[in-house]
């Protein structure tokens, strides 16, 4: 499929859980206030949040810095952001790959579980150092190779199509973040592992947050009932003796500076 083609089916997947989208964040807010110490203190400064979604963290950003963007490719995110936070903030429909900034404007962009809907992520990452300025920072959390990895293995059990998307091995983003003009300046990754009461619960989640959309997956519709069965049951295997289903994600944060010569 055409990469912007990919990116519009992500917008709409996205655009369409707007509603529910903040009562199902519980990991975008935990890994989202991870991020917070390594904010820089100065507060004279212009920020991105980079796929900012309903605009929770960009309010808080923007309590803390003069100047604050939240940019994201939904129109509905951004409308329900525009309704429901600061009237402070600047909002910008616009795509991670073609930023509308100048180049060398930016001193932070903060982006919290967005990039890993982002392929190639290099050419992200070099859009995001093209409109920071040297010496300003990339601060962001994404999802690695072995998220979901209950959800993967299960739906392997019933067909070979692509129910989860391809996350980035730790490898590969640590490469794509040092390049000639970046360093990783820091890195943590963590599992988190949230409990779910079935794996309809997980199903919900996931729709609710606009994350169950699967660029590459070859049968565009939805999986029939009964491999929803098959499926279902093939997590069992994972269920806990306390009877709640685990979903593991591999939380990546990193704070990349773009150097200055
Ligand atoms: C999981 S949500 C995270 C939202 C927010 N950062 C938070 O912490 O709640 C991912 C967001 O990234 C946006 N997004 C996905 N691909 C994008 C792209 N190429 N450019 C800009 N935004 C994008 C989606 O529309 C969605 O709002």
């Amino acid at each position: 499929m055409l990469e912007i083609k990919k990116r519009i089916n992500i917008a709409k997947s996205f655009g369409s859980a707007t509603e529910s989208y903040d009562v199902s964040a519980r990991l975008q807010r935990f890994s989202g206030k991870h991020l917070m110490p390594w904010l820089p203190n100065r507060n004279d400064l212009s920020v991105i949040d980079l796929g900012c979604g309903t605009g929770f963290f960009t309010e808080i950003l923007s309590g803390r810095y003069q100047q604050v963007f939240g940019v994201d490719i939904s129109t509905n995110m951004l409308n329900y952001a525009k309704d429901n936070r600061s009237t402070d903030i600047c909002w910008l429909e616009g795509d991670a790959f073609s930023l509308p900034f100048a180049s060398k404007s930016i001193d932070l962009v903060y982006s919290n579980l967005m990039i890993q809907w982002c392929d190639p992520i290099e050419k992200v990452i070099s859009e995001v150092l093209r409109v920071l300025k040297p010496g300003g920072l990339f601060i962001f959390t994404t999802l690695t190779d072995g998220t979901l990895l209950e959800l993967r293995s299960s739906w392997s059990k019933v067909d070979s199509d692509k129910h989860v998307i391809d996350f980035k091995t730790l490898d590969h983003l640590t490469d794509a973040c040092n390049t000639a003009e970046s360093k990783l300046l820091e890195s943590r990754e963590q599992d988190v592992v949230l409990e779910y009461e079935n794996v309809l619960h997980l199903a919900h989640e996931l729709k609710g947050l606009g994350a169950s959309h699967v660029p590459s997956k070859t049968n565009k519709g939805l999986a029939g009932k009964d491999k929803w069965k098959q499926m279902i049951h093939a997590y069992q295997e994972f269920q806990e003796p306390s009877g709640v289903y685990p979903a593991t994600y591999k939380v990546f944060s990193g704070m990349v500076v773009k150097l200055t010569s």
